[in-house]
């Protein structure tokens, strides 16, 4: 009879991890991971193509891992983004801290740093310490976005460029020094996800103020426009976080909300930034440029350049509706 063997804790460690959708659209749970060890790069692999699927993905019952740990894991996705923000003792981190006397600032949809000439490509967020209720954190899949816009908003925006500004909601008096640390930046309105190849609308509330050569008020009524979309429930889902659990998303395809109902509650986050690799792609780059085959379906067939001004028109019509 042979004897019972011991569990070999290598092998469970070098298991694949199981990734289930959380909606049809975007975020998945994974389970199997310890975040603790050291992954190889088949399960690297997985996780890098589970993100690319989802845009976001989910561990739970992390709490064992540390900042290192949070850091080797963010590194399987890129270089690090090093903030000013940055801990001490750890400068790849940084914690991100409400309670009743710093109350919640991530509660708008954003992008993280679309006013800069390279936005990061994701982050990592670890939840160290959460309220008894509430603290979720919503996501908006951009490219689930884009597929629901009409044909001829999409014509109208194809060639256009979006103002950044980090200064956006900030007060008068600081607007100078914050344009001085970020000036203005202009990205494509729609962009090509540099892995996937996928189309994304690439704007937000939180930096976007507007589109180069288009009049303000018409600017304006086709942000509104554009920015409802990301409310829609079936673009979203929402992470229920519990001390432990850690979310790796991908700041290309999505973008995020923090509730800040829990407020006067405190609530601990620590944050990895993983360094965007180039410029945001304009869609008008063909996707065969980026190594990326767009279905053919997806093409626009040739000779259907779209009236611009018309598609502006009629979107705005609609937004100020
Ligand atoms: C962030 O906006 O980067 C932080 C999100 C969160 O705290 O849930």
């Amino acid at each position: 009879m042979l004897a019972p063997s011991s569990p070999d804790v290598g092998a469970m460690r070098r298991r694949r991890p199981l990734i289930s959708p959380i909606t049809p659209v975007l975020g998945a749970e994974v389970a199997h991971i310890d975040l603790a060890a050291r992954l190889d790069e088949a399960c690297a692999a997985d996780l890098r193509t589970g993100l690319n699927r989802y845009g976001l993905l989910v561990f739970r019952n992390q709490s064992a891992i540390t900042r290192a740990d949070q850091v080797a894991f963010a590194q399987l996705f890129g270089p690090l983004e090093r903030s000013p923000l940055g801990e001490d003792a750890d400068p790849d981190v940084v914690r991100i801290i409400h309670d009743a006397t710093r109350p919640p600032t991530e509660n708008i949809w954003h992008v993280d740093h679309s006013f800069r000439e390279v936005p990061p490509r994701g982050a990592v967020l670890r939840a160290i310490e959460v309220p008894q209720a509430g603290g979720d954190t919503l996501f908006a899949d951009m490219r689930a976005v884009f597929r629901r816009l009409p044909t001829e908003v999409r014509a109208l925006l194809r060639d256009l460029q979006a103002i950044h500004d980090i200064a956006k909601w900030a007060p008068a008096e600081r607007v100078d020094e914050l344009h001085a640390a970020a000036p203005l930046v202009t990205h494509p309105a729609l962009c090509r996800h540099p892995e996937t190849g996928e189309e994304t609308l690439f704007v937000n509330a939180a930096y976007t103020t507007g589109f180069v050569g288009i009049e303000r008020s018409e600017s304006v009524a086709l942000l509104d426009f554009l920015l409802r979309h990301v409310n829609v429930p079936e673009v979203q889902c929402r992470l229920r976080w519990q001390a432990g659990t850690v979310a790796v998303w991908d700041n290309r395809a999505l973008q995020h909300y923090a509730v800040g109902d829990y407020f006067p509650a405190r609530r601990i986050m620590e944050r990895a930034s993983i360094a965007g690799s180039g410029r945001p792609i304009a869609l008008a780059v063909p996707s065969e440029v980026c190594g990326r085959t767009r279905p053919a379906s997806s093409r626009p067939p040739a000779g259907t350049a779209p009236d611009r001004n018309a598609g502006l028109r009629r979107a705005g019509r609609r937004a100020a509706h």
